[in-house]
């Protein structure tokens, strides 16, 4: 609830506890054990920000955030809160509120998708699960796929350039340093386990474009995003490292902006220690720098967690606006944590605050904001507002007509699958393949020509020969032929030269005439048929 361009949060007797608006990118933290009343805070807080005109996003774990867009209904316990700390007087009434709902798994909200290059190769590795080793080589595929100028837009990308670097890893070895095969199949294997827990949904496109979310409904209020968890938390990596692209995100897309009358979003990250447990050191800084270098960007980040040791000190340090509910302290280690947590706020005169965390009631907390020149103020033991919107999860056919008459439903309902590494390399892949079966089939083909051309010959050397032959055969026979009219004429002739010669010389005569003649005639034929 807004009063006077401060954000009420809650009520120590009589006396009105505020976020300052020009103070609230300075983060802040919500902690307290379970049912204590955190997410109703974070419910309020929200709220405020919005009528503040401030968008807000936060993720919704159990599903009981998603009532926002409708207005809050009286039940006793809200009844009994407004009338003991007098809220009628400052205007408390139920509203409703500008929410966009967004689902990883399209199921309760606009499909919110990311590419692997915007999610980079440092948290697409923790995402993955990969060892430092095999973090290094996910940076060099990424490396290659940019100097080669190829997308990676979703898992299909990633694994076609894991396969290309596998296949040309001699080469790339040489270039920037050991490629293993062993790597290269932890990682791919590592793909197949995110593909299926949703990897291959959250990773596509349109992407979302972050600046869609720095947006007010027509009567100025903040839209609040929220991003349905009840499933994306069952894979506490993913949630986390999901948590992380987003605050890194908005770090690269937003300008420096020095001090600001309000900020230009704030973020809620429930669960936070979800974001921290495991996280390898190099993350565990790059966070602490980024929540560090944020504020200046405008955006408040705050976090929501059962136990405030769950937020590293580093991080713990730059939070300025804190709202404690209780907390447990039954075991040594519990009680440790809760003192360290009641050191952490400036002492008020007027209570003991370990004493008191302890013994706080649902939906009471003690609060530590920054004042108007950045100190923070001395706690306060606050009774904490209720909301002024639905307390509770919505039905589906509300929130189906939510999602589908928002304004962003026509730009990221529709899945678009671009060209990009997947289909690059599928294609340079064919090529290949292509360009391999085309040199086999020619050479097949020579082969075959080759053969032909051989058996043509072999065909045309026998036609020649059997011509030859056939040839030969014909001369032969007509010599045969000439030789035996030869013959015959040259004894026809000779018989009657014979004939005559006889008959002019005698019997002696005759015979010699005969053979004489025909001797002569078959000379005579035989030159004749040559
Ligand atoms: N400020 C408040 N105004 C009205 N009711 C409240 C308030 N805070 C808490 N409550 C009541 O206490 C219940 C539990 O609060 P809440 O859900 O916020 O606890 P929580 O700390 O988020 O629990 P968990 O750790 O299990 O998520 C609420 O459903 C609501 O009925
Ligand atoms: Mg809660």
């Amino acid at each position: 609830m807004l009063q006077d361009m401060k954000i009420l949060v809650g009520k120590a007797n009589d006396k009105n506890v505020y976020i300052y608006p020009q103070m609230a990118n300075r983060h802040g933290l919500i902690a307290g054990a379970t049912g204590t009343g955190k997410t109703v805070t974070l419910k309020v807080l929200a709220e405020s920000f919005s009528d503040c005109g401030v968008p807000v996003f936060f993720a919704d774990v159990k599903g009981d955030l998603s009532g926002m867009c409708k207005k809050g209904e009286n039940s006793e316990n809200v009844s009994k809160r407004v009338e003991s700390m007098g809220l009628d007087a400052l205007g408390f009434d139920f509203r409703e509120y500008p929410v966009t709902y967004w689902d990883v798994y399209e199921e309760k909200g606009l499909p919110l998708r990311t590419t692997i290059t915007e999610m980079g190769p440092l948290l697409m590795s923790r995402i993955m699960g990969l060892n430092e080793t095999q973090t290094g080589i996910m940076t060099l595929i990424f490396k290659i796929a940019d100097d080669e100028g190829l997308l990676l837009i979703d898992t299909k990308d990633l694994r076609s350039m894991i396969q290309y670097v596998g296949e040309n890893a001699k080469e790339y070895t040489l270039k920037y340093g050991n490629i293993t095969t062993q790597s290269l199949g932890a990682i791919s294997r590592a793909l197949v386990g995110l593909e299926a827990e949703g990897g291959d949904k959250f990773f596509g496109e349109p992407a979302l474009n972050i600046t869609d979310w720095f947006s007010t409904d027509m009567s100025g209020k903040g839209y609040i995003q929220i991003l349905d968890c009840q499933k994306l938390i069952n894979n506490p990596t993913m949630y986390a490292t999901f948590l992380l692209w987003m605050m890194s995100e908005l770090f690269e897309t937003l300008p420096e902006m020095g001090d600001l009358e309000k900020p230009k979003m704030v973020f809620f990250f429930d669960e936070a220690h979800m974001l921290f447990d495991n996280a390898p050191a190099s993350l565990l800084s790059k966070i602490e720098q980024v929540v560090k270098l944020i504020r200046s960007k405008g955006v408040g980040i705050y976090f929501v967690t059962q136990n405030p040791k769950d937020i590293p000190d580093g991080v713990m340090s730059q939070l300025g606006n804190k709202v404690q509910h209780a907390l447990h302290a039954y075991t040594p280690n519990e009680q440790k944590a809760a003192k360290a947590a009641a050191g952490s706020y400036r002492e008020n005169p007027e209570f003991d605050t370990y004493e008191t965390m302890l013994a706080l009631g649902t939906g009471e907390a003690l609060v530590s904001v920054l004042d108007e020149k950045g100190i923070p103020t001395v706690v306060e033991k606050c009774k904490i507002l209720p909301p002024q919107s639905y307390m509770g999860a919505i039905d589906d056919a509300t929130r189906d007509s939510k999602i589908k008459g928002h304004v962003l439903y026509t730009k990221y309902s529709q899945y678009e699958d671009r060209d990009s590494a997947y289909e690059f390399l599928t294609r340079r892949n064919l090529e290949i393949e292509q360009a391999k079966q085309e040199e086999l089939d020619a050479a097949a083909q020579a082969k075959e020509e080759a053969a032909l051309m051989k058996e043509q010959e072999k065909k045309e050397a026998q036609a020649q020969k059997a011509k030859e032959r056939e040839e030969n055969a014909k001369k032969r026979a007509t010599k045969t032929a000439a030789k035996s009219v030869a013959n015959s004429v040259a004894g026809t002739v000779g018989r009657e030269v014979g004939k005559t010669v006889g008959k002019v010389g005698g019997k002696f005569g005759k015979t010699l005439g005969g053979n004489l003649g025909a001797s002569l005639a078959r000379g005579i034929i035989g030159t004749l048929f040559k």
